[in-house]
């Protein structure tokens, strides 16, 4: 994914004004601010970002503990640990918190954090709950085992080829006929959604209500995430933020696409009815002292899905169920997703939402600098508006101080989180605190890091993963052998702060 909506300006990085040390110390950004039940140091947010460092099984490794010690030294206020998932289903490297042998790591990435942060940064942790998506199959393949011959695909057949024979067909002849069918007779006679199987790799949706465990979802995921969140408490976090953003199923069901018909799909309040039974069930658990975000989307970015104006109404909704934060991200769904290689599953950040939720330097007019602010702006005023003062993460090009304090200067949020400046350099935030920006490695927004986390490869900044002096025992490399894994180190010049 290089460029944007219909527009392929490369935007230069706009000039940075780095404010003195007394004038950082005067900053909104590095004012404190309550959430929930909890005292934050400052505005500064790095929110979640999966590295692919997890072992194949979902446990905490060196390589997670060396990564989130690497954030933890610049001393954001609030550090989220990234995409965790609440299933006892395999997921390849990314962490996972569905059952309590998972504790005993967490717990120590925990204590890494306290220690490198000096107790600074608060830590959440974000929590989720993700469908099957399978890789694109091989076209044969996919017509020898996949696709299910009904009567209704031997009737189309039978229409489309003007022979009543096929009505009566065996399986066997069917399979065989459409590996070798042209494609406007594949286009004919199968649904979309075998199509989509065929062309995509077979993706599940939460308005599949005739798979049974989709049915069920209602049912399950409520205890699923009351049970992740209490795994969290006890592993020593400061609280838990639950995923309802890009292509994953709480998202899903917040979606104007979600057809659902037994009450939770179709109206506004139909969607939202099971995010808020997960967030009560949740608090039910957890109890009130302790922080229960959640991450959403201001706008889905796709055809028919969900603007503004439902984040919106979601927001206020939320707030009022006593969520202690929004955190708004934008689109990052599969809807628009780019048709994948044979053998590799479709990737959510492909597509213009995908361009939206990471927006790159290749732009149109607006650019990728706050790009999503806006979306923050607008679901603050309206949960302001209706009398709750829970406060909203915004994210999304945000690469300098001026843009921060800007964003906060005008209302538009209350914690300004920067992914990709974090990973260039993670200590960034502590710098311009120190009043030395002019230090600050600036991200350049083109993604590198986005590429391989498509390939799920171990995520790192081009700006310092090939900083390496051969055979340096303190650096990890990736598994290429090429790259470091985590930034070099950084020590203020003077008394480090
Ligand atoms: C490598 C990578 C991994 C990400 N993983 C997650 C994730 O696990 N959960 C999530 O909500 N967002 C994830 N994001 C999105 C970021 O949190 C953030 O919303 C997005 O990058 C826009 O912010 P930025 O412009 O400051 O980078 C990821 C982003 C990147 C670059
Ligand atoms: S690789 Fe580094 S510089 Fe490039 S977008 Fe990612 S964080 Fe920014």
């Amino acid at each position: 994914m290089s460029g944007g909506p219909g527009a392929r300006v490369r935007h230069p990085l706009p000039p940075a004004r780095w404010p003195t040390r007394a004038e950082a110390a005067r900053a909104r950004l590095y004012s404190p601010l309550a959430l929930g039940p909890l005292h934050v140091h400052e505005r500064t947010w790095v929110p979640a970002m999966v590295p692919w460092r997890a072992t194949e099984d979902g446990h905490v490794t060196r390589d997670v503990l060396d990564w989130y010690a690497r954030f933890a030294e610049g001393r954001p206020g609030v550090l989220v640990v990234e995409a965790t998932g609440i299933r006892e289903v395999p997921s390849g490297p990314l962490l996972r918190i569905g059952d309590d042998r998972f504790v005993p790591g967490l717990r120590e990435l925990v204590e890494v954090v306290r220690a490198r942060s000096r107790g600074r940064t608060r830590l959440f942790i974000q929590v989720l709950d993700f469908l099957t998506v399978r890789r694109r199959p091989e076209p044969a393949r996919f017509f020898d085992r996949h696709l299910e011959v009904t009567d209704a695909l031997r009737a189309k057949l039978a229409l489309w080829l003007d022979d009543p024979r096929w009505r009566e067909a065996d399986e066997h002849e069917v399979r065989e006929y459409l590996k070798s069918a042209d494609r406007p007779t594949l286009e004919t006679v199968l649904t979309d959604r075998e199509l989509e199987a065929l062309d995509y790799g077979y993706r599940e949706r939460v308005w599949d209500t005739h798979r049974s465990w989709i049915r069920d979802l209602p049912r399950v995921l409520p205890g699923l995430f009351a049970e992740a969140a209490r795994r969290a408490r006890e592993a020593g976090f400061d609280g838990v933020e639950l995923h309802a953003a890009h292509a994953y199923t709480l998202a899903s069901f917040l979606s104007r696409l979600n057809t659902r018909a037994d009450g939770y799909g179709g109206s506004l309040a139909e969607r939202l009815r099971l995010p808020l039974e997960v967030l009560a069930a949740v608090r039910a658990r957890v109890g009130r002292d302790w922080v229960v975000g959640i991450r959403y989307l201001g706008d889905e970015v796709v055809a028919g899905g969900s603007p503004l104006e439902d984040a919106v109404w979601f927001g206020v909704r939320f707030a009022e169920a006593g969520a202690d934060y929004l955190s708004v991200s934008k689109g990052g769904r599969f809807e628009d997703a780019r048709q994948p290689k044979v053998g590799e599953a479709v990737y959510p950040y492909t597509g213009e939402s995908g361009w939206e939720c990471m927006p790159t330097v290749w732009a149109d007019a607006r650019g990728p600098f706050g790009r999503n602010a806006p979306l923050a702006a607008a679901i603050r005023a309206a949960v302001r508006a209706a009398g709750h003062a829970t406060p909203v993460v915004a994210s999304g090009g945000i690469g300098s101080f001026e843009l921060a304090e800007g964003l906060l200067a005008r209302g538009d949020a209350d914690f300004v989180a920067a992914a990709r400046q974090s990973l260039a350099d993670p200590d960034w935030f502590r710098k311009v605190r120190l009043g030395l920006g002019h230090l600050v490695r600036r991200c350049e927004y083109t993604n590198y890091c986005e590429g391989l986390d498509q390939r799920h490869k171990q995520v790192t900044c081009k700006l310092w993963d090939r900083e390496l002096a051969p055979g340096d025992p303190a650096v990890t490399l990736a598994r290429d052998g090429r790259r470091r894994l985590v930034a070099p180190p950084w020590c203020p010049p003077d008394a480090p702060a």
